[in-house]
């Protein structure tokens, strides 16, 4: 039996909700409606615990800077540090890594056209920890191992939204020819609408956030051709990490002929930060004509 994709999630990523958990903020009136909004998907997965989170998301000058700018980066390692951020990590777990399946990966895509920086070494930042402290809280050790993949979407040109959802049909390639009876989730993070500086500071476009939330569920393929000016100019200068949710999507059997997804949560909150804070599960191809 070889691998297979269970879910597709996609969240935000907003450091703010990680320094509330890390605090012991969540039932503060600021946060309980978004911590209460989140617990369904954390009931969800409970009782569908992944054993590998191919993990979608944008580093933010921790692991990389602008030395370095690589724009599909791959995890490569057997573990991943919450990076120093300038108040010290969070005090979250150390990130197990799955070599074997990383290796697997690049074996695949690599060839497939999809010319993937291997990281060997690197820090994890609140992209990473933030969507793994919303879905399983504050255990003791992370419940499933995290393949990494860093997304440039801080310095532009940043990958477009149809590169985004080829690599995730390639993904979903890759996993199902890994030789392991594994249960691998793919998160798509960041976003929803921001912009944290500059004029239009504090931007919010609810209407875009949740027309984007519609056709990331039933219209893939048309997203795919928004081009990333359009989210700059419709959900702020940062809006441009919800590109990276277009790879998630990308892995979901019915852009190869299956099933569609079935949806199991959809949340849309405001606020958080400067952020709005959107989350989605898909479960893959459940739902048959
Ligand atoms: C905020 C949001 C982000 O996505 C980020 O990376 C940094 C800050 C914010 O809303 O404060
Ligand atoms: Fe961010």
């Amino acid at each position: 039996m070889s691998a297979r994709i269970a879910a597709a999630l996609f969240m935000s990523h907003v450091p703010a909700i990680g320094v509330a958990s890390d605090l012991g903020k969540t039932e503060e009136p600021y946060w309980k409606p978004l911590f209460d909004g989140m617990q369904p998907a954390r009931d969800w997965i409970a009782a569908n615990p992944p054993d590998v989170v191919i993990l979608v998301y944008n580093d933010h000058g921790n692991a990389f800077s602008l030395q370095m700018i690589p724009t599909f980066a791959l995890g490569m390692a057997p573990f991943y540090e919450p990076a120093d951020e300038g108040w010290g990590p969070r005090p979250v777990p150390t990130v197990e890594g799955h070599p074997a399946l990383s290796a697997h990966i690049a074996q695949s895509v690599i060839p497939a056209g999809f010319d993937l920086t291997l990281v060997n070494e690197m820090t994890v930042d609140h992209g990473l920890t933030v969507p793994l402290t919303m879905m399983f809280d504050k255990p003791d050790a992370w419940p499933c191992k995290v393949v990494p993949l860093a997304v440039n979407v801080v310095q532009h040109p940043t990958p477009s939204g149809r590169r985004c959802l080829e690599l995730g049909k390639a993904l979903r390639t890759a996993v199902e020819t890994f030789d392991d009876d594994i249960i691998v989730q793919i998160w798509g993070t960041g976003g929803m609408s921001h912009q944290l500086q500059g004029a239009r500071a504090g931007l919010i476009n609810a209407e875009f956030d949740n027309r984007f939330m519609d056709d990331m569920i039933n219209d893939p393929e048309v997203l795919a051709e928004v081009p990333p000016v359009e989210y700059l100019r419709e959900a702020g200068s940062e809006g441009i990490e919800l590109v990276m949710w277009l790879i998630a999507r990308g892995s979901m059997s019915d852009l190869a002929g299956g099933g569609s997804p079935g949806e199991v949560h959809r949340l849309y909150h405001v606020p958080a930060s400067n952020t709005a804070v959107g989350q989605l599960v898909l479960e893959n191809g459940t739902v048959t004509a």
